[in-house]
């Protein structure tokens, strides 16, 4: 039988020797596995003397304890030293320029970046939602009763129905993370909301697939002045110029009053002029928050009101930088973004400019 002091000097040596995390449990196996050379030998003391017992049975605990310990000091080491290859290998060197020919920021980003500056400076925080919704945060909930007619306006994509027979939509519109909001956060709320919206139609101002950014504020006393004040600031800004407004009466399920915000604009040639001249064109859809809306969210209309608004951004990135069709915008080709598109780094901001 080999003795302590030389199986003690053995696995010593190999495990400081294991190269790598097999190796080591290789070694582990081959002296402390079930089969292993150190627990073989245990195995034999039920074959000993008492005396011999006393001996040899503290000094082969003593050798399996400190072999073990070995292994795990040794473990140690050698994950950390696979981790530091791993790091090696991912490096990045941040000191390398960017080639800014690469790649351009879309129009559409650049214009909802934009917004979120304007909006932020007036103390909006931004809110996300999904893009593929149920039938309560798409309609219900936004006052659209079932059958409501308004439902069919939306030209909505419907998803196949699931085994109750309930149908998610591809969203129509942001308003749904009105109601997400509204049933997540206390008041005072004040949030934009950018994103993908869906309704099945294309033409040259139409495409199946959109970009909207939603506005909401509530808290107990915004009241309609309010809401134009903050949208006849923000279209100014965004334009980066005067620009004269007005508010129609229009109709929306989900707000009222409500009203469609039209623009002064001229046709100067080819080229479109916001700000002044003979002719409005409408950008945005907003009113007062529905007391049913509310309701639906579980705020009291007796204590909460406030305001909400919609546009379509790929609209007013096209009257910005004057882009002739919706189309083209999400054609994919690089030779139009190459032309339309914005460094991705610069950022818009309200004090050296938007763009
Ligand atoms: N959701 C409306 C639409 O898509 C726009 C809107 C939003 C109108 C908020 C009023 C208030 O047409």
């Amino acid at each position: 039988m080999a003795d302590i002091e030389t199986l003690k000097t053995k696995y010593a040596g190999e495990i400081e020797a294991a190269a790598d995390l097999a190796a080591l449990d290789a070694v582990r196996v081959a002296a402390l596995g079930k089969k292993g050379e150190v627990s073989l030998q245990m195995r034999t003391l039920g074959q000993m003397s008492v005396d011999e017992k006393k001996i040899k049975g503290p000094a082969l605990n003593g050798l399996k304890n400190e072999l073990a310990a070995l292994v795990e000091a040794r473990k140690t080491v050698l994950e950390g030293k696979a981790l530091n290859a791993v790091l090696a290998s991912e490096t990045l060197d941040m000191s390398l320029p960017v080639s800014v020919k690469t790649g351009t920021l879309h129009p559409v980003m650049q214009v909802m970046e934009e917004m979120a500056v304007i909006f932020a400076d007036q103390g909006f925080s931004v809110a996300e939602g999904p893009d593929i919704e149920d039938d309560f945060h798409n309609f219900t909930a936004l006052n659209f009763p079932p059958g409501h007619p308004a439902r069919d306006m939306h030209d909505t994509f419907f998803l196949k129905p699931d085994e109750n027979g309930e149908k998610m939509v591809l969203r129509t519109h942001t308003s749904p993370v009105q109601i997400r909001t509204m049933m997540s956060q206390k008041p005072p709320i004040r949030i934009i909301v950018p994103g993908r919206t869906y309704r099945c139609d294309s033409d040259q101002t139409h495409t199946p697939m959109f970009h909207q950014v939603e506005g909401l504020v509530i808290d107990k006393t915004t009241h309609m002045g309010h809401l134009k004040g903050c949208l006849m600031d923000f279209v100014s800004s965004f334009f980066e110029t005067d620009v004269e407004t007005r508010f129609r009466p229009h109709h929306f399920p989900f707000t009222e009053p409500s009203a469609e915000m039209d623009v002064r604009y001229e046709r100067v040639g080819d080229e479109i002029r916001i700000g002044q001249g003979d002719k409005w064109m409408e950008i945005l859809g907003c009113g007062m928050v529905h007391p049913n809306v509310l309701i639906n969210c579980g705020l009291d209309p007796d204590e909460y009101q406030g305001f909400a608004f919609g546009m379509g951004v790929d609209r007013l990135a096209m009257l910005k930088y004057g882009m002739p069709d919706l189309r083209d915008m999400f054609a994919g080709d690089g030779r139009w973004l190459e032309h339309y598109g914005f460094s991705p780094l610069l950022q818009a901001n309200l004090a050296t400019g938007l763009s």
